[in-house]
């Protein structure tokens, strides 16, 4: 949060109130209001527009369970924090259960209370960023994600591979085209020999060639189908590549999920699939030219016809050697980060061996990271407790 996190305080205690002042004082909290539970919180809680309320549950207990209960029911955003002397497992379950976000048993500390409004309010963030970008599919259409970055070397091919194996791990119908023509690089990343591929597609394929389709696609074991990219350069007695807007309306008639890594050159081609794509992923390094190049495509993708929404930035961190923060991004670009993926020596290895990260080291902090991405665009629940972990510290878990 690049500004002070706005904090509303509803405590039946003065003293305990000032003490809760004292606590949170610092440039960073910003104290809204505060006063005892109830009606009045209400109103201070609509008027002040706080990112956290801190409240403190003691007995009447009922009283303060009705106040906690209408807080999250009337502003379901507002992350509630209980704090309380009555720390039985109990209490603290009723607190839970009425929906408060956290408990706190007394006396308090500062770090404690610190870190917990730092949690809960990153969950949220991550909860609305959740809400919002789910990729929705119309009932016989599945979802373009098109993963761009006009900076060549920022990890696109990196992401369409291992987002698309993901995919294909949690059973969902995905496919992967490979727009970069002059590199070929997924069918290396995946280890695959195609022996067909995009620019051997019939110039007139239509809606109801699926199946022919299919005959062009090289299945890898996880049963994601790749079209790929000639793994020799085009030469000028090859066709050029087929209608590609006919070609993304075929595929997503077929598969859920089509995910296209583009070439970092902005050619046609590349501007059909990001008007066409359901979700454009744009990844970028740390590094000050693929920061001010997104920019100068961000704002040009502004003035086209489709929802800026769709629009997601991407922070990969291959090269951490400058000390730009995502903060730094985000300011620069006037966008929010959407996802960041960390800089991790087992990408290089499995790119290498042509063994998605995400099948060969799940554990990894890259696939961990590209794995929750996954989750987060699909909406679908991690099946295993072990991905269920993956996604609690980012608070998109059940709650
Ligand atoms: N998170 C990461 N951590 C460490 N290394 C990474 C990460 N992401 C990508 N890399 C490495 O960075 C290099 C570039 O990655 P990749 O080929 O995916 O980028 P690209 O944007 O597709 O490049 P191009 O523009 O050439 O198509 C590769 O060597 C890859 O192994
Ligand atoms: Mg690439």
């Amino acid at each position: 949060m690049d500004r002070a996190m706005r904090v509303l305080i509803l405590d039946g205690s003065p003293g305990s109130r000032a003490g809760l002042r004292t606590m949170l004082a610092g440039a960073d909290v910003n104290v809204v209001g505060e006063t005892s539970p109830g009606p009045e919180g209400f109103t201070l809680a609509r008027d002040g527009q706080p990112d956290v309320i801190l409240l403190n549950l003691e007995e009447p207990l009922l009283r303060a369970l009705k106040t906690l209960e209408a807080m999250v029911t009337n502003f379901p955003e507002v992350p509630v924090i209980a704090i309380s002397s009555l720390a039985s497992r109990e209490h603290m379950r009723k607190a839970m259960l009425a929906g408060a976000r956290d408990f706190l048993p007394k006396p308090l500390n500062r770090a404690d209370l610190r870190e917990a409004l730092e949690t809960v309010v990153r969950s949220e963030e991550k909860r609305q960023l959740f809400r919002q970008s789910r990729v929705t599919a119309t009932p016989d259409h599945g979802s373009i994600v098109a993963v761009f970055g006009p900076k060549g070397g920022v990890g696109k091919s990196t992401l369409a591979v291992n987002l698309a194996t993901a995919m294909a791990m949690a059973h969902q119908r995905v496919a992967l085209i490979d727009l970069d023509v002059d590199q070929g690089a997924d069918a290396m990343m995946l280890n695959l020999t195609p022996h067909k591929g995009l620019i051997d597609l019939p110039a007139g394929l239509s809606q109801s060639d699926p199946e022919l389709l299919k005959s062009y696609m090289t299945e890898h074991p996880s049963g994601l189908h790749l079209l790929a990219a000639p793994t020799q350069l085009i030469s000028p007695r090859d066709g050029g590549l087929p209608d590609l807007q006919k070609l993304l309306e075929t595929m997503s008639s077929t598969y859920e999920y089509v995910v296209v890594d583009t070439p970092s050159s902005v050619n046609e081609h590349v501007r059909v699939v990001l008007r066409s794509a359901t979700y454009v992923l744009v990844v970028t390094s740390l590094e000050i030219p693929s920061i001010s190049v997104v920019k100068r495509h961000l704002d040009t993708m502004r003035g086209w016809e489709f929802a800026r929404d769709k629009i997601k930035v991407v922070m990969n961190v291959p090269n951490c050697s400058n000390s730009v923060k995502k903060g730094d991004i985000e300011e620069f670009l006037d966008v929010p980060v959407f996802w960041s993926i960390p800089n991790d020596p087992k990408v290089g290895e499995a790119n290498q061996h042509g063994t998605p990260l995400v099948e060969t080291s799940p554990r990894s902090k890259a696939a961990e990271a590209i794995t929750a991405l996954h989750y987060t665009l699909t909406g679908l629940k991690p099946e295993s407790h072990g991905a269920a972990r993956l996604l609690k510290p980012l608070g998109l878990g059940r709650r």
